[in-house]
């Protein structure tokens, strides 16, 4: 189907933490291709795979050497194309990570342009400038990285003395990328072009809205004031970098698909940058972070209904993903019956509402956030870089289990040890111990999925509001589905109609206080 994205459900894997197949304690290629049939057995439409670029690694693969290849630990560019091949074969799509804003210090750019004299053609890919004071020891903006610190790293000159300062909004490992230079510009059309060669069906982009930055805002700060507005997000200039990758995307046959990474949970703002010839969707951060309270969660999917659909794009719904605290967590705390209950209601919710849905890997087996990590173990730059007042995002990273009572949870071979630690009682999570129950989030994903896929209930993108009363959010699907979420205090009464799924036992008909379910009203 042409326009597959805008209903589809796409599973996000995070190749660290999805499956060992060699033993090395880190996920890989092969690790995720023995896993397709049970992704396409869980019912899911596409897959996200997040950087697989050879990389050092400073985050995560998220500091890219070389966009055109696959890092050693995961595989080879052979397992890549094998592995789009065995999903394809499936009838799963593959969205792969394009990471545009900056590259790894190891890329040949960087270290290229570190070689090269202040004012150089290699320099003029990033954002080299020089410090402000005497001696240049001033950064040239006061502006901070997202994961802490400075965004300025100062460097040091061919002569051994400290030379000009580098831009990177996130770690010093990844250098930002200046957009108005023709071959960053040309580079990322070709590598877009050299991946849907492969097969691959689209790219989740990464930080999607801060690729341009305002350049009086880092010449002359003293100018812009301090209180100006972020200078390195929505800038004019990235709506046509994205309209040059969309007509690439939509010149390949079939069209490929752009969804964006925009932060700043504002869905009108989102939709700024869904248009027929800009990104086709963008993740709606703001039902990530509603609070569980039915007040709330109605004015954000109305928000993102209204301002996605005035544009005529399909809303983008997560509800975790690999920078977040798990929602079983997000929703219950310490209390892990609590936060599994709605995090069973909140997935009943996101795959009842028009539009598409993306699964982070280990949701469907209700994994809560690991929040005991040894601090030895931290791997995520965040920790280093808050200066160890914020622990990072590890927590939702750790390995998945399989199978078994034992670590590591048939993660990988076993003896073998994941790169992460697993809690001690992960097993009780594991898929094998929960496919046969039905009870089991697993089986309700399951369901949940299949349901989707065919009850002519969930065909076409209409929706309207039911009153049921303070607490309860309550919509109607025009071909047939009627979703009720009760986030009240009490049992609430059924609409008349056959209950297709409900997220808990029904109480003496009525459904329980943080349950969902799906009704075909009779
Ligand atoms: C967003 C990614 O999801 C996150 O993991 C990464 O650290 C930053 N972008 C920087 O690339």
């Amino acid at each position: 189907m042409s326009d597959w994205w805008r209903h589809a459900v796409v599973y996000q894997v995070y190749p660290r933490s999805f499956v060992d197949s060699d033993g090395d304690g880190v996920g890989d290629i092969a690790g995720i291709r023995s896993r397709l049939p049970y992704l396409r057995d869980l019912g899911v439409d596409a897959i996200w795979i997040t950087p697989w670029y050879p990389s050092p690694m400073a985050d995560g693969g998220y500091d890219v050497a070389d966009y055109r290849d696959v890092d050693p630990l995961f595989g080879t560019l052979a397992d890549a194309d094998t592995l789009i091949g065995d999903a394809h074969a499936l009838g799963l799509r593959v969205l792969l990570d394009l990471v545009p804003n900056h590259t790894s210090s190891a890329h040949p750019w960087f270290v290229e342009a570190l070689a090269s004299p202040p004012g150089s053609r290699a320099r003029a890919r990033y954002w080299f400038r020089d410090g402000g004071g005497p001696d240049g020891s001033v950064a040239p903006t006061d502006h901070r990285s997202v994961f802490g610190g400075p965004c300025w790293t100062r460097v040091v000159g061919a002569d051994g003395r400290p030379g000009q300062w580098y831009l990177h909004l996130f770690a010093p490992e990844q250098p930002d990328l200046c957009w108005d230079d023709p071959d960053v510009l040309a580079e990322f059309d070709d590598v877009l072009r050299f991946w849907f060669a492969r097969g691959v069906d689209g790219f989740r982009i990464d930080v999607a809205d801060m690729l341009v930055k305002d350049r009086a805002a880092i010449d002359t700060p003293e100018l812009v004031g301090p209180d100006a507005p972020y200078p390195f997000s929505d800038q004019p200039g990235v709506f046509e970098i994205h309209r040059r990758w969309r007509r690439i995307a939509d010149a390949q046959d079939p069209p490929r698909v752009l969804v964006g990474e925009i932060h700043g949970a504002r869905p009108e703002r989102d939709a700024r940058y869904l248009h027929p010839d800009g990104l086709h969707g963008a993740f709606d951060f703001a039902f990530l972070r509603s609070a569980w309270r039915a007040a709330d969660l109605r004015q954000v999917v109305s928000d993102a209904l209204d301002a996605f659909g005035a544009v005529g794009a399909a809303p983008t719904w997560v509800l975790s993903n690999h920078d977040e605290t798990r929602h079983v967590t997000r929703y219950g705390g310490d209390d892990l019956a609590l936060g599994t209950r709605r995090a069973r209601a909140a997935a009943l919710l996101m795959l009842a509402l028009p539009g598409v849905a993306y699964l982070y890997q280990g949701e469907e087996l209700g994994l809560p956030e690991v929040t005991d990590l040894p601090d030895a173990a931290l791997r995520d730059p965040v920790w280093e870089r808050s200066g160890h007042t914020r622990r990072g995002r590890d927590g939702c990273r750790v390995p998945l289990p399989w199978t078994g009572q034992v670590a590591p949870y048939g993660f990988g071979p076993a003896e073998s040890e994941p790169w992460l630690p697993q809690p001690p009682g992960w097993g009780g999570f594991a898929a094998d111990r929960q496919a046969p129950d039905p009870a089991s989030m697993l089986s309700l994903y399951r369901t949940a999925l299949a349901l989707r896929r065919t009850d002519p209930g969930f065909a076409g993108e209409s929706f309207a509001w039911r009153d049921m009363g303070p607490g309860v959010l309550s919509f109607e699907r025009d071909a047939g589905l009627w979703v009720i979420v009760n986030l009240s205090a009490a049992a609430v009464a059924l609409p008349i109609g056959d209950v297709l799924l409900a997220s808990a036992p029904l109480d003496d008909g009525r459904l329980p206080v943080d349950a969902a379910a799906w009704i075909r009203p009779g």
